[in-house]
């Protein structure tokens, strides 16, 4: 018997950073998966094979002694087979749709489409449950993290993410879709965290200010999203840019893919934690091939993206 769940990945379309520090952001997740396949063996170890590579270990093995990226998922084997007693041994396979370290939630997905997969050997579960470990694993590579990521991987669609935990689904229809450019800088959001504490913590009052008035961006980005003014929403993006850039975690690559962006959709900005990783554009019908097309002409990989509304999927393979 094979569990196979799949999570799809994300943007972040306002309040990185600033929502580890509570507050709210919001996020969208996107038609781009990565697909998690687990079943039991009898070999005492836990096996994993992905794109980020593979291990092989006890499944006793401390976690500490586990490659980094890796070890959400040996986490979420270790505990979800000390927990069913018994069985000896677990292979787990990860394919992706798009690559990881780019600010697409490739980390998150993977925990989330983890904990669906391997649970699922055992029991059903919740997506709450599911949630629930997969923020643990991920919190075993970055400490930090403010949960939202792996929320939006979950539940899929558009959300409003709190930094309590709370997660507001935003039933209406935006009719923009999203550019997505890689800048093919990879990044590590654990350090990019870090440094936006560093910055935080040197320039406290300009941070809470810059927190205060991105609060204040979300409340009318929300509304614009919900009256569809997509012109609105743009210039919301591209403010919310500047934040980001006054926190530091812009650079001369990604700032020169943004003025190509800024041209001709309604607003852009990067996505996640920056410093490398992707920029997003907001767009619709009559400018997203222009802005596809002068993205390409300048170099830069980009593609477009539709939001998902399924989230985390799961099904059994008895064959
Ligand atoms: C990373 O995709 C988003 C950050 O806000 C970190 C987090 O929320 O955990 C930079």
């Amino acid at each position: 018997m094979k569990s196979i769940a799949s999570a799809p990945g994300k943007v972040i379309l306002f309040g990185e950073h600033f929502i580890v520090y509570g507050g709210k952001a919001v996020l969208c997740s996107i038609d781009k998966r990565i697909t998690v396949e687990s079943a039991l063996t009898d070999s005492g170890k836990i096996e994993v094979r992905s794109s980020l590579g593979s291990i092989s270990c006890a499944k006793d093995m401390p976690l500490s002694e586990i490659e980094s990226t890796l070890r959400p998922i040996v986490y979420i084997a270790q505990k979800i087979l000390s927990e069913s007693g018994g069985q000896s041994g677990i292979t787990i396979n990860v394919t992706a749709e798009f690559p990881s370290g780019i600010g697409l939630g490739s980390s998150s997905a993977c925990c989330v489409a983890a904990a669906s997969s391997i649970v699922g050997l055992f029991s059903k579960c919740t997506k709450e449950q599911i949630l629930e470990l997969a923020i643990e694993a991920e919190r075993t590579i970055f400490e930090n993290t403010s949960g939202a990521d792996c929320s939006v991987c979950t539940y899929g669609g558009l959300i409003e993410y709190h930094r309590d935990g709370q997660i507001v689904r935003l039933d209406f229809e935006p009719r923009f879709s999203l550019v997505i450019a890689d800048s093919k800088m990879p990044h590590s959001t654990s350090q990019v965290v870090a440094r936006v504490k560093k910055y935080k913590d040197e320039n406290p009052a300009i941070f809470s200010l810059l927190r205060t008035q991105e609060e204040r961006l979300i409340d009318d980005a929300i509304s614009a999203m919900q009256s569809n003014d997509l012109a609105l929403v743009g210039r919301k993006m591209s403010q919310n840019q500047k934040y980001l850039d006054q926190i530091g975690v812009s650079n001369s690559t990604l700032d020169a893919m943004l003025n190509v962006a800024y041209q001709r959709s309604y607003g852009a900005k990067i996505t996640g934690a920056g410093d490398g990783g992707c920029i997003i554009a907001i767009v619709d019908d009559s400018n997203q091939q222009a802005v596809i097309r002068d993205l390409l002409e300048k170099g830069y990989d980009c593609f477009a993206a539709r939001m998902d509304l399924r989230g985390v999927q799961h099904q059994i393979d008895n064959t």
